[in-house]
C-alpha cells in the first residue's frame, strides 16, 4: 500500500536492530484521516467475507481497528491487557508473550462480546512474531468462533509470525511488509506473500 510506504519512509525512525517507531501517526499520536484510508484497504481486501466483528488488542490496535469497522460496519472488540471493575460476568482469556517486550501479560474478552457463529476479523497495527495474534486466536477457539483472516498494518517479514501463521493457512494481509531495516535504509517486500515461496 504506497500511502503507507511513503509514511514509513518519511516518518519512521529505526530504533536498534528490530524496532520501527511510527509514533507519529500510529502508535502515539493518530492521523485520523490516514486511519480511515487503512480501515478502507483492509474492508477492500476482505469484502465478501461476511464479516460480523473485528477483535483487535489494546492498546495501539484499536485505532486501525475502528478504522476497520467503520469501513465494514461491524462492531469492534478490544481484547483488554488487564481486568478492570468494568469487567463483570465470564471472560475468554489466554496468556501471551510478548519477544518485543519480554514480558507474560493476559488478554480477555467478555464472553458476552463473542459468540459462536462469529465470523472475525482480526486486525492489528504490527505483526512481529506474532503471540498477541496467536492470543486473539485463542480467545476466538475458546468462543467457537472463526477466524476468517488476520489483517495488520505493517508486517514485520523478519520476524516469524507472517510465516508461521500462513503456513498454519491462516489468511493474512499486510498493508506492507518490511523485509529488512536499518538505521539508514527500509525495503518493503513486493506483493503479500511469504518471501520463500519465491524458492519454490
Ligand atoms: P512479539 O511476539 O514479538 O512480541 O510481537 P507481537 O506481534 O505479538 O507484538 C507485540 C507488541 O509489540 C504489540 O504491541 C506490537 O504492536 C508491538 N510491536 C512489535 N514490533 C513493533 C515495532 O517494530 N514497532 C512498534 N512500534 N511496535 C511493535 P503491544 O505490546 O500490544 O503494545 P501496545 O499495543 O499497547 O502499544
Amino acid at each position: 500500500m504506497n500511502i503507507l510506504k511513503e509514511r514509513i519512509l518519511q516518518e519512521a525512525v529505526v530504533l536498534g536492530e528490530d524496532v520501527l517507531k511510527v509514533s507519529s501517526f500510529l502508535n502515539h499520536q493518530i492521523d485520523p484521516d490516514f486511519m480511515a484510508e487503512l480501515g478502507k484497504e483492509i474492508a477492500q481486501r476482505f469484502e465478501g467475507e461476511k464479516i460480523t466483528k473485528i477483535l483487535t488488542v489494546e492498546a495501539s490496535g484499536i485505532p486501525i481497528a475502528l478504522a476497520t469497522g467503520m469501513a465494514m460496519h461491524v462492531p469492534v472488540i478490544f481484547a483488554k491487557k488487564h481486568s478492570t471493575s468494568n469487567v463483570s460476568g465470564s471472560a475468554y482469556r489466554t496468556i501471551v508473550y510478548s519477544f518485543t517486550h519480554n514480558t507474560e501479560y493476559t488478554v480477555l474478552v467478555e464472553s458476552d462480546y463473542l459468540d459462536a457463529g462469529d465470523r472475525v476479523l482480526i486486525v492489528d497495527d504490527f505483526l512481529a512474531n506474532g503471540r498477541s495474534i496467536y492470543g486473539l486466536l485463542e480467545l476466538l477457539e475458546e468462543a467457537g468462533a472463526q477466524p476468517v483472516g488476520i489483517a495488520v498494518a505493517i508486517e514485520k517479514g523478519f520476524q516469524s509470525g507472517g510465516r508461521e501463521l500462513r503456513a498454519e493457512g491462516y489468511r493474512v494481509e499486510s498493508l506492507v511488509i518490511i523485509d529488512r531495516m536499518d538505521e539508514d535504509e527500509i525495503v518493503f517486500r513486493d506483493g503479500n506473500y511469504d518471501e520463500d515461496e519465491d524458492d519454490e
